[in-house]
């Protein structure tokens, strides 16, 4: 049985890990392009520089997903190549980039989806505080008005920002990513909170200023929990770990997606961190939750679940166990039943569809002798979690689409260029654009719309 009629096949990048041109045209520096250019930040020094150099080679790009009859492109924009420094007056070449490469999509048959906020925060906006700063709300809300009123008469789905338990857990907390900082637990909440007002902005900015129709929503990603057997006390173990808010740190789900969804933070988190909250009134949690019109989620990883002796959560000890099936980072094991359980779970909860705004596998694909690059584990993975997407799907979850990350291998931020996820494989000495196996592969799914599956 093929997927749904509507479903959607896409395929997803983002501005710094794949455009160069950093001080083109006017852009300016990003929190991404100070932290990659300090020693010891990323592996062996990479930064995002040129990265694909696809600001000046969209137009191959484009062709190349037009070849792979995708149907949707998530794609970021950059605020610094906006608002060279975060505030003020729009920068009329960056607008035009992305201006082209809209109608260039169009051309192509492929239908953009945008998100507002990949990570690269001007610096400018860093040196004032960055999230920290309660300021962050009207910056953005401005920064949306003029992104909406430039791509707005075309694009009609639209993310405000890309996974905030990474923004605030690994920049602002864990200081792994950019900005590299080590804040308290209380100022990553307030960061937090003046993020989750920030999309409210950005929602309210993109519903005033784009014609007619729009679809809006947050890219959000968690830590996914897999019932450890179909036995409902390992479900109900498995969902009740999932949306628990008690851990001191950014990863709770339900910490960002409650105040979105049903304008209160979880009351278990509320209790939990009591000594550590900010002030948060009834207006910011009326401006949190502007209604968003589907959930958009990035998932990779999974961890087992099951109830103990009392019915209480509890971690599967030793993981996946030793030699486990994984990707090349560290945090990819595969297990092609996290989309099924966090589809599941997440539109239960939250009563809207889902569509995958991410997912994809690492690996150190490489041009072989004959020319070509063949990713038979890439084309696995896929098989395996769009069958366990399917199959949430056959069970009556509303999943509505899928993108692959990523289009293009490119700048996988700490960890640089080392590890690929692209459908397409890039020579970064030479700029050489190669489809993998994997890129034919998804092609037939596109085509077939998932028959085979
Ligand atoms: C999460 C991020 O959104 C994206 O930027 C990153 O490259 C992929 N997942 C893989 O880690």
């Amino acid at each position: 049985m093929p997927f749904p009629k509507n479903f959607t096949w896409g395929a997803a990048a983002a501005a710094y890990q794949i455009e160069g041109a950093a001080a083109e045209d006017g852009r300016g520096p990003s929190v991404w392009d100070v932290f990659s250019h300090q020693p010891g930040k990323v592996f062996e020094g990479h930064n995002g520089d040129v990265a694909c150099d696809h600001y000046h080679r969209w137009r191959e790009d484009v062709g190349l997903m037009k070849q792979l009859g995708l149907q949707a492109y998530r794609m970021s924009v950059a605020w610094p190549r906006i608002q060279p420094l975060g505030t003020g007056k729009p920068n009329a070449k960056g607008l035009a980039f992305y201006d082209k490469l809209i109608d260039g999509l169009l051309e192509a048959g492929v239908t953009p989806w945008v998100t507002l906020f990949h990570w690269d925060l001007p610096q400018a906006l860093q040196e004032r505080g960055g999230f920290v700063n309660r300021d962050i709300v009207e910056w953005f809300g401005d920064y949306a008005e003029i992104v909406a009123a430039k791509l707005g008469d075309r694009v009609k789905h639209w993310m405000t920002f890309n996974e905030p338990p990474v923004i605030m857990g690994l920049g602002y907390h864990e200081g792994l990513f950019a900005p590299g900082l080590k804040l308290s637990f209380g100022e990553c909440l307030k960061g937090a909170h003046h993020l989750l007002m920030a999309h409210g902005r950005g929602v309210q900015a993109l519903r005033a200023g784009c014609a007619g129709k729009v679809k809006i929503s947050i890219a959000h990603t968690g830590r996914e929990r897999i019932p450890a057997t179909d036995a409902k006390r390992d479900i109900e173990a498995a969902r009740a770990d999932y949306f628990s808010s008690t851990e001191r740190g950014m990863w709770n789900l339900a910490w960002w997606m409650d105040p979105i969804m049903t304008g209160k933070y979880p009351a278990d988190g509320l209790k939990a961190f009591e000594k550590d909250l900010p002030a948060i009134t009834a207006s910011d949690m009326k401006l949190i939750s502007q209604k968003v019109d589907f959930l958009a989620y990035n998932c990779y990883s999974g961890w087992q679940v099951r109830a103990d002796a009392k019915g209480k959560p509890e971690k599967l000890p030793g993981g996946w166990g030793i030699g486990n099936a994984r990707g090349t980072l560290p945090w990819l094991n595969i297990a092609p039943m996290a989309p099924y359980w966090a589809a599941r779970f997440q539109t239960e909860r939250y009563g809207l569809p889902l569509v995958f705004s991410e997912n994809g596998l690492c690996n150190t694909d490489f041009v072989h002798l004959d020319g070509a690059v063949h990713d038979p584990q890439r084309i696995d993975f896929m098989a395996r979690y769009l069958g366990g997407i399917k199959k949430a799907i056959d069970d009556g979850v509303p999943v509505d689409g899928y993108f692959y990350w990523s289009i293009l291998d490119n700048f996988e931020w700490m960890e640089g260029y080392k590890d690929r996820f692209g459908l397409v494989h890039v020579d970064y000495q030479t700029q050489k654009r190669t489809p993998k196996d994997s890129f034919a592969w998804y092609r037939d799914v596109i085509r077939t719309n998932g028959a085979g599956l």
